[in-house]
């Protein structure tokens, strides 16, 4: 998730200013890396945020129009070198993208057959080059940027600007957003319209297959088969602010609502269904010496380190790999028992959590190889591990962790799959979690769209002062994640406990003033869960249970009822941990609290 901004005019507006401007309202898209090219001027690219790149602008860099970009690396480190706009050879065509080119690497080889040098590591990079290649046979930079388009697989939102016609700025979308801006002499293209409401509010939301042309005195848009196409007008009513979040009210509830697209996008390119695999690129370089690990301890934090409780599941039942999960802030001040065959991986989304950034520390001062699952590429984490997955969620901005952590539980299942075909998963099992991994965006969506239905819970909830989540093995760490994400947002007692534990003490809370939330999916441990629900009515306790679509015996001993879709048990966690997400968030928001903004707490907790 990358911010672009492009922009082209001649009411005598300085672009760079405008260009700067316009960056800083995306800063919340990605922070890693900016840069900037204007024909008239040149391209200044730095890493670190809009600040990094105002200061290098040079005083004579001026000019009428231009492409700019705020990076959130997916391929490549955030250097000045990786950071976008990128050009082709001769250094006339720029693009700024905003996605990921999946076939970025077999381009890129025919490119380097037809003579094409590249500078980066980026999958970006390609895109110039294509058109370059196109523009020595079609001889029109529109019909150039259209045949590489068409060439070109994966997502996108981009903006392309050629140094031979500077008033003219080329757009796409696919599947990542575009907007273009329409002013009185002047036209922007954008991720989001946050930079183009100082200028002007006419907005035209690009959608996917979408190519567009803009110039100083107007627009058009066709398709990739070069038919023309019509797309409305909006008159943008919205803050800035509200642009950011995508027209909601809070980016938590924004990032919730991302779920199906950030499974998607961690998903993507990392699975062959048909073959039961798991291509995780970021682990070729150390996976002969995980075919001999015998053991793995996971170190993270909050929720984290929930995910990392998952993981201990699903890659003991089907690695086979005895699996232990410590707090970073615990394992650091261990003598922990490490040797050569011991993997140490961290999760974190940030990749700067002091305490999961010591743990594995301390895992590697003891011999052990170790590995991340990191969302913020470049992030120490990802820089001092030996090898590791990226989640490719995207910037969180909410402190809740939310898309966040529906991605690091797909991650483990990707690494499950992986460890577990090196070791006795069969192909067919393989296949099986493949296949079910595939369906789950459909299925979150299946959840967000009955949002309404948990908003209405959670108003209904809203004057409890103390909770009690239960699950037992997948969803035991669901219920730690649902207790906790209320207790940072709503600052209310809750807890989340083994559904097995409560008679050994936290039973005897329960009157009709304290409701459970009980994680009950149609799963091996199901029977067991509905004795435990009836122990809590026994007490006259509320309960709220969240359990599978088409079930009926929940219903009649839960007060209240939500029903997620069927998946595999290994999976449910996926599905269960967004309606509790979406509870807090309703939680929070009916206390009169905001969400985004939790008191003491901070997004990336870089001190002991
Ligand atoms: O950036 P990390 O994933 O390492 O952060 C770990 C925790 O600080 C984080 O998950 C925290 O618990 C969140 N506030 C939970 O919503």
């Amino acid at each position: 998730m990358c911010g672009i901004f492009a922009y082209t005019g001649k009411k005598g507006k300085e672009a760079g200013g405008v260009l700067l401007d316009g960056l800083l309202s995306l800063e919340y898209r990605g922070y890693d890396s900016a840069g900037i090219f204007m024909p008239e001027a040149g391209v200044v690219r730095a890493p670190g945020a809009v600040a990094e790149l105002r200061k290098k602008i040079p005083k004579d860099f001026k000019g009428k129009s231009g492409i700019a970009h705020l990076r959130w690396a997916t391929h490549g480190e955030p250097t000045e070198q990786n950071a976008h706009p990128h050009s082709d050879g001769s250094g006339e065509i720029w693009v700024v993208h905003n996605g990921i080119i999946e076939n970025f690497k077999e381009l890129k080889k025919k490119l380097e057959v037809a003579g094409h040098e590249f500078k980066s590591a980026t999958d970006t990079e390609v895109l110039a080059h294509l058109v370059e290649e196109h523009l020595k046979t079609e001889k029109s930079f529109e019909k150039a940027a259209l045949a590489a388009l068409n060439e070109v697989r994966g997502t996108y939102g981009i903006a392309l600007q050629y140094k031979m016609e500077p008033d003219k700025i080329i757009a796409a979308r696919m599947g990542s957003p575009i907007v273009l801006g329409l002013g009185d002499g002047e036209h922007f293209v954008a991720s989001d319209p946050s930079p183009i409401l100082p200028h002007t509010r006419k907005v035209v939301f690009l959608e996917d297959g979408d190519v567009a042309v803009i110039s100083s005195d107007g627009h058009k848009i066709f398709k990739l088969d070069a038919s023309n196409v019509h797309r409305a007008t909006t008159d943008i009513d919205w803050s800035a602010e509200a642009a950011q979040k995508g027209g909601h009210e809070h980016f938590m509830i924004k990032e919730i609502l991302e779920a199906p697209e950030v499974v998607v996008n961690t998903l993507r390119g990392r699975l062959i269904p048909e073959k039961g695999l798991a291509k995780l690129g970021g682990l070729e370089s150390v996976a002969e010496q995980l075919e001999k690990i015998d053991r793995i301890i996971i170190v993270a934090c909050g929720t984290a380190y929930y995910a990392g409780l998952v993981g201990e599941y699903m890659l003991e039942e089907y690695a086979g790999i005895p699996v232990e999960v410590e707090l970073g802030s615990e394992f650091r001040y261990r003598k922990p028992v490490i040797n050569e065959r011991t993997i140490v991986l961290g999760i974190s989304q940030s990749g700067e959590t002091a305490d999961t950034l010591e743990a594995l520390r301390e895992g590697k001062r003891h011999g052990a190889l170790t590995l991340g699952i990191v969302n913020t590429v470049g992030s120490t984490i990802a820089r001092e591990t030996d090898a590791g997955v990226y989640n490719h969620a995207g910037p969180e901005i909410g402190v809740a962790s939310t898309k966040a952590f529906v991605s690091q539980l797909v991650a483990l299942a990707l690494l499950t799959v992986f460890l577990g075909r090196q070791r006795g998963m069969s192909q067919s099992e393989g296949e099986k979690i493949a296949q079910e991994l595939k369906s789950l965006p459909q299925k979150i969506q299946s959840i967000l769209d009955r949002k309404g239905e948990i908003e209405e819970l959670a108003k209904k909830y809203a004057s409890v002062r103390d909770f009690l989540y239960i699950g037992r093995k997948y969803n035991l760490p669901i219920a730690y994640e649902g207790a906790l994400k209320l207790k940072e947002l709503s600052y209310i007692h809750a807890e989340g406990c083994g559904a097995g534990e409560m008679k050994h003490g936290p039973i005897a809370m329960i009157d009709e003033e304290f409701p459970t939330f009980a994680i009950v999916p149609k799963d091996s441990v199901y029977e067991k869960m509905l004795s435990n629900i009836q122990q809590i009515k026994a007490r006259k306790g509320p309960v709220i249970a969240l359990t599978t679509e088409g079930d009926t015996e929940v219903a009649s001993v839960a007060g209240d009822v939500f029903f997620v879709p069927e998946t595999s048990e290994m999976l449910s966690p996926i599905l269960n941990a967004v309606p509790l997400h979406l509870f807090s968030y309703y939680f929070s928001k009916a206390n009169g609290y905001n969400p985004d903004r939790p008191r003491n707490l901070a997004k990336s907790v870089t001190v002991e």
